[in-house]
């Protein structure tokens, strides 16, 4: 999901090796973040000016499940790169998740803590915190509920627009879990920009417009669809889902960007605004 939108960024600025263990596009090139010597050797051979470790299981349920593969890929395959960049003195930007958090809090600034409750949570913690303690050179970039990547996307969005294309006319979304929706291509932008600055560390990298439930996010599909008087939208609980999402997830994983705002580097836009131009773009053909 990200990557198409950073490939699309950063291929305006630099010359960028694309590299997935997944071949589905053809500027994409193979690399299994698990295997160091491979990473070794791509970045010998490319020699590239920074590193964005964008590659995770991202799947909570399969995290909670397989949590060997989930620490193995999330955490170590981070460690790999961080060891390799510290070696190769590369600044490296690592993506991580509002989902370290415990959910305890309304919102979350770049200051708290993090208490993860799932497996995908604490590898991807457990990646971050390698990252800040082995390297100076680093970004590490939370992001919210990601949202961006057309066909890639796997996550809420087609969730709720594959329904609409089905002729589905009753939708139940969640009310109880809160977060900050993330378009990829904004937060690709930022990255970039954040990028060419020299204040490293760890920064909150989600849309404005406050903190919102699933709910509110499916009101929002349906009202750009105009279509809230032909589908009812219900208002359900996290329990009604729990066969199908039962890894744990926090009440609450909003995030405030307050360094990107002290900073002065805030270009996340609102969430609104960026939903519309995501089904605009990419759904509008398919509904
Ligand atoms: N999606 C969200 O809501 C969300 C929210 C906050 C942060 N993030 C973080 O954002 C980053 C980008 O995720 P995304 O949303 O763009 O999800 P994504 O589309 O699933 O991207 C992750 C990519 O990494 C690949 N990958 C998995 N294991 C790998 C390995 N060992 N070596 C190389 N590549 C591997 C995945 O391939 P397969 O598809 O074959 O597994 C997938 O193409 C991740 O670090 C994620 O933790 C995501």
């Amino acid at each position: 999901m990200l990557g198409k939108a950073v490939y699309d960024v950063f291929s305006k600025e630099f010359e960028v090796k694309a590299t997935d263990i997944d071949l589905n596009e053809l500027w994409l090139s193979y690399l299994d973040t698990r295997d160091h010597n491979q990473v070794k050797k791509t970045i010998e051979e490319f020699k590239p000016n920074y590193i964005l470790h964008l590659a995770a299981l991202t799947d909570l349920e399969y995290c909670e499940k397989n949590p060997e593969e989930a620490y193995k890929t999330n955490t170590l395959g981070t460690e790999n790169i961080a060891i390799l960049a510290k070696e190769f003195d590369i600044p490296m930007v690592y993506i991580s998740t509002a989902g370290i958090f415990d959910g305890k809090k309304e919102f979350y600034d770049d200051y708290d803590l993090p208490n993860p409750l799932s497996h995908y949570g604490r590898s991807k913690y457990m990646g971050e915190l390698f990252v800040q303690n082995h390297l100076t050179k680093f970004f590490v970039c939370r992001a919210g509920w990601m949202m961006g990547g057309g066909k890639k996307d796997k996550k809420f969005i087609p969730k709720i627009v594959n329904q609409i294309k089905e002729g589905k006319t009753e939708l139940h979304a969640v009310e109880d879990l809160y977060g900050t929706p993330t378009y990829t291509k904004d937060l690709a932008k930022n990255i970039l920009d954040l990028i060419k600055t020299k204040y490293y560390g760890i920064y909150n990298m989600v849309c404005s417009g406050g903190r919102v439930s699933r709910y509110d996010v499916a009101l929002e599909i349906l009202k750009i669809l105009n279509l809230t008087d032909k589908v009812k939208l219900n208002k359900v609980y996290t329990n009604f889902f729990k066969e199908s999402f039962f890894a744990p997830r926090p009440g609450s994983e909003a995030l405030i960007n307050r360094k990107l705002n002290l900073r002065n580097l805030n270009k996340m836009r609102d969430w609104k605004v960026c939903l519309r131009e995501y089904l605009e773009n990419e759904w509008a053909n398919e509904i």
